[in-house]
């Protein structure tokens, strides 16, 4: 009979909302902090995963969202819009189900997952393909949004930013204080923004004694932070993070600089063996992005840069069903076996 009630009323006195304001909510949050054992062993360290993937459109983003789509309805809108490279527009296009508005979608022509394409469409969004890249989505949302009747629900609307902060909050709740260091993958930059209000705003009001430092990671081929200027024709597999000129950079320059931190970049192949180790080692299954901050640790940990002994929590942003193509490619593929049970012993190497 008690079951979490969704990040706006665990969090309430934290958050822009006040006794009238209509909460529209899927019980997003209180997702699991996973100790993670084979990355504790590999850097000395004790490190978790906030696993995101488990919120209920299966990632980060709902948290914002909550907080976006009750705003919207507060005061009346009666159609959203987002760009997006899949996750937001799948989390704005549940939310806007449960509101009863219409919600446009602006994505990537060919570069968003399946099964980010399935969420919005099963939620009835109306989606534009865009001939061009996340970031030219992005400044078409922005004017559409200021020239018609309808309401920008992408992280550069603050109260996106005001529910993902609960994030930090969580963390700091379950572990008693902040971590040493937090790891976390950057694309559009407003989630390293939430985390690190969050954790400043836990420190300011004495429920952490500290804040960590903040690590982010960009994918190599859409780097602009740490290259210091915009990338025109951003590329990578980790397709959630393909963002050439991220709107919260100079808060994501400010949550680096201020917690003493760092944001650098991991390739592909870097990417992929964190992808890898995650689901064979760990046992959580993650998009390819999300695997960025894991993907992060490790390197610094080769490079010497990371002391024993610390805590550690790593976010992994999005669930691996999102996108599960990279699972599948290179695997090898399942026999057939016919109905009987010495051939099936002796394929699984059991007789
Ligand atoms: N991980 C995943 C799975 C994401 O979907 C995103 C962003 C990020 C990390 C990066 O977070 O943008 O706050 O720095 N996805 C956005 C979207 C851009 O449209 O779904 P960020």
């Amino acid at each position: 009979t008690h079951q979490w009630r969704g990040i706006i009323e665990e969090y309430r006195d934290r958050l822009p909302v006040s006794d009238s304001t209509p909460v529209v909510t899927l019980r997003e949050g209180g997702t699991p902090l996973v100790p993670a054992q084979v990355l504790s062993e590999r850097t000395g360290c004790e490190v978790h995963l906030k696993v995101e993937g488990a919120n209920p459109t299966g990632s980060f983003k709902d948290r914002g969202m909550t907080m976006a789509i009750t705003r919207a309805k507060e005061e009346g809108a009666k159609a959203v819009i987002c760009a997006s490279t899949g996750n937001t527009s799948a989390s704005a296009a549940a939310y806007a189900v449960r509101a009863g508005m219409v919600c446009a979608v602006l994505v990537p022509q060919g570069k968003i997952a399946l099964g980010k394409m399935g969420q919005a469409l099963v939620h009835g969004a109306k989606i534009l393909q865009v001939d061009g890249n996340f970031d030219d989505c992005l400044t078409l949302a922005r004017g559409l949004s200021d020239n018609y009747p309808v309401s920008l629900v992408n992280s550069v609307n603050p109260v996106r930013i005001e529910g993902q902060k609960t994030a930090a909050f969580e963390i700091v709740d379950m572990l008693g204080d902040a971590p040493d260091i937090h790891v976390l993958p950057v694309g559009n930059a407003g989630n390293i923004t939430a985390y690190w209000k969050g954790y400043t705003e836990y420190a300011a009001d004495g429920v952490a004694t500290r804040r960590p430092r903040m690590w982010g990671f960009q994918a190599s081929g859409s780097a602009p932070i740490v290259r210091g200027e915009v990338v025109k024709d951003p590329s990578t597999i980790a397709t959630a993070i393909r963002i050439g000129n991220p709107a919260s950079w100079q808060y994501a320059l400010a949550a680096r600089d201020e917690s003493g931190g760092s944001i650098d970049e991991v390739t592909d192949r870097e990417i992929l063996r964190a992808y890898r180790l995650l689901a064979s080692q760990e046992g959580v299954f993650v998009e390819p992005a999300s695997a960025a901050s894991v993907a992060g640790l490790l390197k610094a940990a080769e490079q010497g840069k990371v002391d024993p002994g610390q805590r550690i929590v790593c976010t992994v942003t999005g669930n691996g069903l999102k996108d599960p193509d990279w699972a599948v490619a290179g695997a090898p593929q399942p026999v057939t076996v016919p109905v009987d049970a010495a051939t099936a012993a002796e394929r699984l190497g059991l007789a």
